[in-house]
């Protein structure tokens, strides 16, 4: 297939708003988040302190992460890798 374009962590951290679109990333890809924003199960407000940055010191937090059907929905929203 197509190759994913990509982006480095400073491009990530330039999108942390729902204006700006929202970034994360999780090991190597990056994900554009803002349509799961208002769909998240703990909250917009939770789910926004990731913004622009890594995903993961926040799921070591809350290991209600550590679920395949979680990294299915995330996956959905990939638009690139570091
Ligand atoms: C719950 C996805 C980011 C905090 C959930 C659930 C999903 C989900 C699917 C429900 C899991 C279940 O009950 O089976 C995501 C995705 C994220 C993300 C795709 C990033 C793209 C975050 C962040 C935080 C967070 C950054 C915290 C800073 C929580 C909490 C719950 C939760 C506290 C539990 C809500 C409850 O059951 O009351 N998340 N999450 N999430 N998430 Fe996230």
């Amino acid at each position: 297939g197509v190759p994913y374009p990509v982006f480095t962590r400073q491009e990530v951290g330039q999108h942390r708003s729902l204006a700006e679109r929202v970034w994360v990333t999780y090991g190597g890809e990056v994900f554009d988040i803002t349509d799961f924003v208002e769909l998240h199960p703990g909250g917009k407000s939770k789910i926004l302190l990731a913004a622009g940055g890594a995903l993961e010191p926040f799921w070591a937090m809350y290991a209600v992460h550590s679920q395949e059907h979680v990294l299915e929905i995330l996956q959905a929203y990939k638009v690139g890798e570091l």
